[in-house]
């Protein structure tokens, strides 16, 4: 007789734990696949959004020009609304700017300031900045506008994530 004789006891205790181990991983794999998705999923890179603005609308002086995109957080999908202030400067290139305050966060518009109506201003703290985005000194932004990578593309502007400039007033 074998002295590795296998009790009913061990025999029920391998054959339930090999059971009850297969059938975890077959509800457990599911559950971390469904987890970690989001993650595993490739990101289409260096999106340019369209907007509705016709190159040839675009004029000297800066205008506004809201446009909206899908946002994926994991596994959430938002709509999202981004703003840029566009102009053509004086060697006919096209500027846009982000509105966004380099100071706290606010939001910056064109002229609207009587003081300064050829400046982007920003009313929280009376931030100004020049027309190509640059902080005017002795006012609280410390930075210039972040700029958006452009393309054209069927006659329209399509703008890129805004991307902070290194010059600084
Ligand atoms: S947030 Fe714009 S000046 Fe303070």
């Amino acid at each position: 007789m074998s002295k590795h004789r296998v009790s009913r006891r061990q025999f029920l205790t391998y054959t339930l734990t090999g059971v009850g181990g297969f059938m975890a991983a077959g509800m457990l794999m599911p559950m971390v696949r469904f987890a970690i998705d989001p993650v595993l999923t490739a990101e289409a890179g260096g999106d340019f959004i369209a907007t509705p603005l016709k190159i040839s609308d675009i004029k000297a002086e800066p205008q506004r020009v809201d446009f909206s995109f899908e946002q994926k957080d994991a596994w959430y999908t938002s709509e999202v609304t981004n703003t840029a202030w566009v102009y053509k400067d004086d060697q006919d290139n096209i500027i846009a700017l982000s509105p966004v305050c380099k100071h706290l966060g606010c939001t910056v518009a064109w002229g609207t300031d009587k003081e300064h109506p050829e400046q982007f201003f920003c009313p929280c703290h009376f931030g100004r900045y020049e027309k190509d985005g640059t902080n005017v000194k002795g006012t609280p932004p410390i930075a210039p506008l972040d700029v958006y990578p452009l393309q054209e593309k069927d006659g329209l502007l399509y703008l890129g994530k805004a991307e902070p400039r290194t010059k600084e007033a």
